[in-house]
């Protein structure tokens, strides 16, 4: 008999992938998914720790999930397994189910190769009257990527590949290396054949993910070292992707290999997430980010030198402990000075275990949010400008999911933005979806653009 899956993904594309090979796996058990809670057999949720709003989020979730349970006691109707995965669930572990005792199952991002074996036990449990308490948050990596290597690939263009996980940076703010363990590297061999199977399957885009994807060193069988340059420069050569992105990179992995293919491969999308966090060389070495200033503005200039339109992203944190307002008026220097056609910002969240959450001189929550407002306000400004400077262009946009309104498409330009497209019927949407089109850009909106068929 078939069961149903309900999967709710929370935080970063890493969540995005893993809970696709989660569906993977469990479609293997006979589990097809649902997109309401009410009819699953199995409730996942796939959590995020990254910050303090991300966390709570998921327990406010779980008293609504006890509610409906409640109300399924009541009517005798079938029993679900409330289980919480992902990043909370290694970071909290057992304590989740004392906090709140409906949750059955409790399981790490280094885990889900084991999903259908705990979910196994847990309806066994069940059956028999017990509660499951299930917990597992090992954190040893290696069988969980060959257990969980593409197995259904879906129809889709594009698709995320992960070849790299977990983090040895330890940036004093970051949860990331405790919650998915040491950096990981996947083998040559693991990523070629996810690569080979997203290939065949007609992906035109991939998006080779890590939580420090470009120090990306994965063996080969013969013992030779890939960097992710070179992976990339190969993934160019032996399939028919059309175009190849990279997240989430590290300044400090920035390599003039990497920089060079920027400018030498015509895959290699025009657009890099390069988080710098702070403009101010006191606080960046504060937070532990192994660089400087004047060395994230240098590989800004390298890249720009070899691909003089590259979009540059960025991350930003604002109200980490010790900073001043000369501090914060240096990151909003460093913004004006990079420019960014997009970034996210954050206010410092303080994360239980990691370093900086100890330190006094932690910045008032009203200062936090000021600063947040003004940067925003500039980071804002400078996506318009560039979206605006779009306007008139014609660019290939690959038209990847259907919009809010009949005959419409969504998709993304090569620097990352989302481009509307009034097809005006569905027919021609029909006939366009999925395809890599050039289109001109006719109007420019703050977070996207609209554009037409070239004629
Ligand atoms: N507080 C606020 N933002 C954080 N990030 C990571 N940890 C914290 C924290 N404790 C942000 C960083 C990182 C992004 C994924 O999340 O900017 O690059
Ligand atoms: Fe976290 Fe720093 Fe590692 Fe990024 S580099 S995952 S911010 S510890």
């Amino acid at each position: 008999m078939t069961k149903k899956l309900y999967i709710k993904t929370y935080g970063c594309q890493m969540n995005v992938y893993d809970t696709e090979r989660m569906v993977d796996v469990m479609a293997h058990e006979g589990y097809t998914t649902t997109d309401k809670p009410d009819d699953a057999d199995l409730i996942v949720l796939n959590t995020c720790h990254i910050r303090e709003k991300a966390a709570e989020k998921v327990y406010s979730d779980i008293g609504r999930l006890r509610v409906m349970k409640q109300k399924q006691a009541k009517k005798g109707s079938k029993e679900t397994i409330l289980a919480v995965g992902g990043c909370v669930a290694q970071a909290e572990g057992a304590e989740i189910q004392r906090r709140m005792p409906v949750v059955d199952m409790v399981f790490g991002p280094q885990t889900y190769h084991r999903l259908p074996d705990m979910a196994r036990r847990a309806h066994e449990l069940k059956k028999q009257g017990e509660h499951p308490r299930i917990v597992d948050t090992d954190l040893s990596v290696s069988e969980k990527f060959a257990a969980l290597s593409q197995k259904t690939v879906t129809p889709k263009k594009t698709a995320f590949l992960t070849i790299q996980e977990g983090c040895d940076k330890f940036c004093t703010y970051c949860v990331v290396p405790y919650t998915r363990g040491g950096e990981f590297s996947r083998s040559f061999e693991d990523v070629m054949k996810d690569a080979g199977k997203l290939n065949d399957a007609g992906v035109l885009e991939v998006t080779l993910l890590g939580q420090n994807v470009n120090a990306y060193h994965g063996m080969s069988a013969g013992g030779k070292e890939w960097s992710l340059a070179r992976l990339i420069r190969h993934l160019a050569d032996v399939t028919d992707f059309k175009r190849i992105r990279y997240t989430t990179s590290h300044p400090g992995d920035m390599t003039d290999e990497l920089i060079a293919i920027h400018g030498e491969i015509e895959q290699c999308m025009p657009y890099l997430h390069l988080p710098v966090q702070s403009g101010s060389d006191k606080i960046v070495k504060a937070m532990n980010r192994h660089h400087t200033i004047a060395s994230y503005l240098k590989t800004i200039e390298d890249i720009r030198k070899v691909r003089p339109d590259i979009a540059l992203s960025g991350d930003f944190i604002v109200g980490f402990p010790g900073e001043s307002d000369a501090d914060f008026e240096e990151t909003m220097k460093l913004v004006r000075e990079v420019n960014y056609a997009q970034a996210y910002s954050f206010m410092y969240s303080e994360r239980p275990g990691t370093p900086a959450a100890a330190w006094e001189d932690q910045v008032e929550s009203h200062v936090k949010s000021e600063r947040l407002a003004e940067l925003q306000e500039e980071l804002n400004r400078q996506q318009r400008a560039f979206n605006e400077l779009s306007v008139g262009k014609v660019m290939p946009v690959l038209l990847e999911r259907t919009g809010k309104q009949a005959g419409q498409l969504v998709g993304r330009s090569p620097y990352m933005q989302a481009v509307h497209v009034d097809f005006g019927n569905g027919e021609t949407a029909a006939q366009n979806f999925g395809k890599l089109v050039d289109m001109k850009i006719i109007s420019a909106g703050p977070r996207s653009l609209k554009g037409e068929f070239t004629t």
